[in-house]
């Protein structure tokens, strides 16, 4: 695996990669690299020839400082697992590679309505944040196909979002979320809890299945949103938000008459954990 952190050593490598005849998936990732991110890694090596990841722990899109400079950063360790995942080429790129004139210089892509629910309403900036580096790392990887985690459901629509409006030639692919046995999606915030909250945060999880399954069987999607709220807040939670949404555009689910996604964002000791489900209410 080679690592670049210099966009024209970038652009090289893909223009010969090219002229060969060979096919490019990308993994945009802010590392730290957990099986989560191995297994869209995997997928990519199935749709493409070559596999070109990118670690970036993107300034846009944190709306906090300290979570910016508390995030994770485990490079060796990142190179191992990419090494002995078949990456063909790592992408590192420093901030001022990707905004040398400063956050407040920089042009931004932002995809509208989507960007400003759910989490965009708890953090703001944050998907302008996400679009417009996915925007940049597409514009120097120029992938065939992209995968992403259906973890981050909001932000995988964000990108499709994005990709069609502005008709990027890229497909984006959606990869399952890879949880631990507890229920618990993997996640690089994970570091962030204490022993004893580790075994609290399969909570979210489970309070996410009850949910969806009291849904089905017909309960008020308000009534039981509420008492979900009130059991996670009853331990050690606090919930920023729990959802019912439609699948396929994240609008308001007045009734349970399609495919639905139940989306959650609570915070656990110093870790602000996001999760959803997608069910079906009638099957
Ligand atoms: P990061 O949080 O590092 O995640 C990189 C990719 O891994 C995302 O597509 C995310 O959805 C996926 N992922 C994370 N946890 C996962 C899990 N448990 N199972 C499956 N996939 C998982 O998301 C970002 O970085 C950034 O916003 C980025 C897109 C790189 C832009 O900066």
């Amino acid at each position: 695996m080679k690592t670049v952190s210099d966009s024209k050593q970038l652009r090289a490598q893909i223009k010969a990669w090219r002229l060969a005849g060979e096919t490019i998936a990308f993994v945009p990732t802010m590392g730290n690299l957990h099986l989560g991110h191995l297994t869209l890694v995997e997928e990519a090596k199935k749709r493409a020839t070559k596999v070109v990841v990118s670690i970036f722990v993107n300034p846009m899109q944190f709306d906090n400082k300290n979570d910016l400079s508390n995030y994770p950063r485990t490079l060796q360790d990142d190179q191992d697992k990419l090494i002995s995942h078949n990456t063909d080429l790592l992408f590192t790129p420093t901030p001022d590679l990707i905004y040398p004139k400063g956050l407040d210089a920089q042009t931004f892509v932002e995809v509208p309505g989507i960007s400003d629910i759910l989490c965009g309403a708890s953090r703001p900036g944050h998907f302008r944040g996400v679009a417009t580096i996915v925007t940049k790392l597409f514009n120097l990887v120029t992938p065939d196909v992209a995968c992403f985690g259906t973890k981050d459901y909001q932000q995988l629509q964000v990108i499709k979002n994005m990709v069609e409006d502005l008709s990027i030639d890229t497909e984006i692919v959606g990869v399952l979320t890879v949880r631990e046995e507890s229920g618990l999606a993997k996640s690089s915030r994970n570091n962030y809890l204490t022993a004893h909250e580790m075994s609290v945060a399969p909570l979210l999880y489970k309070t996410m299945q009850q949910l969806a399954l009291a849904i089905t069987q017909g309960e008020s999607i308000v009534e039981q949103i509420a008492l979900a709220t009130d059991r996670l807040n009853a331990s050690e939670f606090i919930t920023d938000y729990i959802k019912v949404r439609y699948a396929n555009d994240l609008s308001e689910a007045n009734a349970a008459d399609q495919e639905l996604v139940i989306l959650a964002a609570a915070y656990l000791g110093k870790a602000r954990l996001i999760d959803n489900m997608v069910f079906n209410p009638n099957s």
